[in-house]
């Protein structure tokens, strides 16, 4: 006897060619790596720093989002995953960056643009047949998932409650570009928004919770008793936001430049880890009875406005080798003592530290193809940027704490 599987078959998907579906996921694909940019210069600028962490995590996401819809566009006849887009998707995904402040920003790109995918995601998979499909269907399936939770999250800000011009102007503009796939009914364009141009920060925003101040040096750290010690080097992974936003800002500004999708990926996931470590942070300090209430950001705003090639420079061959020899210590000390919160996420730390210096390696020697410059003449140039910032001779790459 023959057997059917019923379950799987929904009569009303008539399935969708290669042709378009491959349109439609570069379009998904767009508008993720759009989100990247928008996302990380977002992370720079809005003030609540609980915020910023899930702007990372989303991050992360929209840069994992775009890796496997690339890596089905290649499998897929005429799928090149690098064609260009529509110029008036690029055009409106550029204006969700421009907000005038952070709850339009949060109602713009997620109470419209973030929805506005879900819904285009779900309206595809009904569409989809199960079998024809079946690859398109996975892919998009998780993608779903991702966005669903975060649309819930951003339903729980509960920012809906009142007009707002920025939204408004930005849900018209998408009807007047026929949606994200361009084939919705198309509306006139709104009159245009007085933008403000969004730049990107040459320091990290935060709201009043958070001061800028000095924290204790290493050595200052190795006199206090056990309890003190330990707080003082959550604050050190708290003001992991300096690393956070170096990367961030590399993000930011290489988005322009034509370098290899995998450089983005790398750097997506390098950002997040060190948002993470910020909030590991958060999370021991508060354990411990202490609100995270100051962060140090010399070291970014020293460093922001240098090349992206001496930026990752710095930090992964300058900052990021400073500090690695205490990891292992620090890990061994909270061992010792028995303190298993603090020995897990040293140990992560250290065990993503790995990671940083391997993309570090790579993306160097990629930024460094035909320049007759070594990483060591850019550390030099580095040097020579801090003395000049500094009005100090700087040698030796160092931190301050
Ligand atoms: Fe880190
Ligand atoms: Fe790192």
């Amino acid at each position: 006897m023959r057997s059917t599987n019923t379950q799987l078959v929904s009569p009303s998907a008539q399935g969708i060619s290669i042709t378009v579906s491959s349109k439609r996921l570069r379009n998904y694909a767009a508008v993720e790596r759009a989100r990247i940019r928008i996302l990380a210069g977002w992370f720079l600028r809005i003030g609540d720093y609980e915020l910023k962490y899930v702007l990372a995590y989303h991050l992360y996401e929209a840069s994992e989002h775009t890796t496997w819809i690339r890596e089905r566009l290649k499998e897929m006849r005429g799928g090149n995953p690098n064609a260009s887009i529509r110029p008036d998707l690029a055009q409106f995904l550029e204006k969700t960056l421009h907000a005038p402040s952070d709850t339009e920003f949060l109602k713009g790109q997620y109470g419209v643009l973030t929805s506005a995918m879900l819904t285009a995601i779900h309206n595809d998979v009904k569409k989809m047949d199960t079998s024809a499909n079946a690859n398109e269907l996975r892919l998009l399936n998780r993608i779903k998932n991702d966005l669903i939770e975060q649309v819930a999250w951003y339903k729980t800000l509960d920012l809906d409650s009142e007009d707002s011009d920025w939204s408004s102007y930005i849900q018209s503009t998408l009807h007047s570009i026929g949606g994200i796939h361009g084939d919705e009914a198309r509306m006139p364009s709104p009159p245009s928004h007085s933008l403000l141009r969004f730049e990107r920060p040459s320091t990290l925003h935060f709201d009043s919770r958070i001061q800028i101040g000095e924290l204790k040096s290493y050595e200052e750290r190795a006199q206090l008793d056990r309890e003190q010690a330990t707080i003082e080097q959550f604050k050190v992974f708290f003001n992991e936001f300096y690393a956070a936003a170096l990367l961030a800002s590399i993000l930011f500004d290489a988005a322009e430049n034509e370098y290899p999708w995998e450089f983005f990926a790398d750097f997506s996931r390098h950002f997040w880890d060190e948002a993470r470590h910020s909030e590991f942070g958060a999370i021991r300090l508060r354990e411990l009875g202490v609100e995270p209430d100051r962060v140090n950001l010399v070291l970014y705003e020293e460093s922001q406005d240098l090349p992206v090639l001496h930026r990752v420079t710095y930090l992964t061959r300058g900052l990021e080798a400073y500090f690695m020899p205490r990891k292992p210590v620090r890990m061994k000390e909270y061992e010792e003592n028995g303190d298993f919160r603090s020995q897990l996420f040293a140990d992560q730390d250290w065990s993503d530290e790995i990671n940083h210096v391997r993309y570090g390696s790579r993306w160097i020697n990629f930024l460094l193809e035909n320049d007759s410059r070594e990483i060591e003449d850019i550390m030099d140039e580095v040097k020579q940027h801090l003395s000049a910032v500094r009005k100090v001779d700087v040698q030796t790459i160092e931190a301050p704490y």
